[in-house]
């Protein structure tokens, strides 16, 4: 019987069936949805802290209202995602204390400091900008309700994105102070932002499997070339200079060739000793605490109203 379920899975796969949550699947196939979403939504909540720094210090209604309705976003996708994770049979206090005891991942990319209001364009041209190369083809991912959460994710991060570029714009024409706090924002941001898509292809463990299983249509490599190839020319435009000496279009490869990567500060962000990441979970687990009385009382009027 097994191995009809597995040949019906691998028949579907061929096809682009998208496996649905009540489908039979490989365990492996489950485990590794359930690694790859949860930590996707813990990336969203935990990309919540960064921005939110700054909501109280923007600098006029119009960008504080922008940046509030982007925060609410990405809360948002967070909780989209834990709910297509809970679809393959974990739960959201399991995937909660994964990520509290440091078993789970999230970005390593919120683990770097939001020091001034450049910031907030750096992150939403630069890091949403790399989260549409990463998410878009997501939506093609295998497993049906990863697939429609990433649809709706997308059409968001669109705007996520111009919002940053548009403040990178008002800062490059406004006083030199001003295009230099962007220049010293893309400085900070651009080589964490660089790591986000992941380890090099040939050191990446779970790549090879993930393609095979449609879960990751693009390697890592290339989405990150994709998005070096698209983000420099929005550099020169904004007249930015990216902090890469080595940066530099190859006509044969058509694509820019780049520096070295560090991939020495990477593994030290993922191995929880990056700028912020003691004060990001912390911050997260006294949130999750706070708001042990709100879950309690959900489930309390939950019971006594019979679920509705
Ligand atoms: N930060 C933290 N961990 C990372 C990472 C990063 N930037 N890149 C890779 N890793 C981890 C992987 O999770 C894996 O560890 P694990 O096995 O314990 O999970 C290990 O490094 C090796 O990497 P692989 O390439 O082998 O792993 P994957 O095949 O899972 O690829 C990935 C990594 C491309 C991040 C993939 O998991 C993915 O596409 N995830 C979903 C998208 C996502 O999380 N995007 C970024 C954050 S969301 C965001 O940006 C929100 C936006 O609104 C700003």
């Amino acid at each position: 019987l097994a191995s009809q379920q597995q040949a019906r899975f691998e028949a579907a796969l061929a096809k682009e069936q998208k496996i649905e949550a009540q489908d039979w699947m490989p365990d492996a196939y489950r485990k590794t949805l359930v690694r790859q979403i949860s930590q996707h939504a813990h990336s969203e909540i935990i990309g919540m802290l960064p921005e939110g720094n700054w909501i109280t210090r923007a600098p006029s209604l119009k960008r504080k209202a922008i940046l509030l309705a982007k925060v609410q976003d990405e809360g948002g996708h967070g909780l989209y995602l834990y709910a297509a994770a809970e679809t393959l049979g974990t739960s959201r206090e399991q995937m909660l204390d994964a990520l509290h005891s440091g078993r789970a991942k999230y970005s390593s990319i919120f683990n770097y400091p939001t020091l001034t209001w450049a910031d907030m364009g750096a992150i939403g041209w630069l890091v949403d900008g790399a989260a549409i190369m990463n998410q878009v083809p997501l939506c093609r991912c295998s497993y049906g309700p990863y697939a429609r959460a990433m649809i709706r994710i997308c059409k968001e991060e669109s705007f996520h994105q111009r919002q940053g570029f548009d403040i990178m714009l008002s800062l490059c024409k406004g006083t030199p102070a001003q295009k230099a706090m962007a220049q010293d924002a893309l400085n900070r941001w651009w080589w964490p932002t660089v790591m986000m898509f992941g380890p090099n292809d040939d050191s990446s463990p779970n790549s090879r499997q993930s393609m095979e299983w449609g879960i990751k249509r693009i390697s890592n490599d290339a989405l990150r070339q994709k998005f070096i190839d698209a983000t420099v020319p929005q550099a020169e435009l904004l007249g930015l200079s990216i902090p890469d000496p080595a940066l530099k279009w190859n006509e044969e490869r058509s694509h820019y060739d780049f520096g070295e990567i560090d991939w020495s500060e990477f593994m030290r962000v993922l191995g929880g000793d990056g700028p912020c990441n003691k004060e990001r979970l912390s911050t997260r687990m006294k949130a999750h605490e706070d708001g042990t009385w709100v879950r309690e009382a959900a489930m309390a009027y939950a019971k006594k109203h019979g679920g509705k």
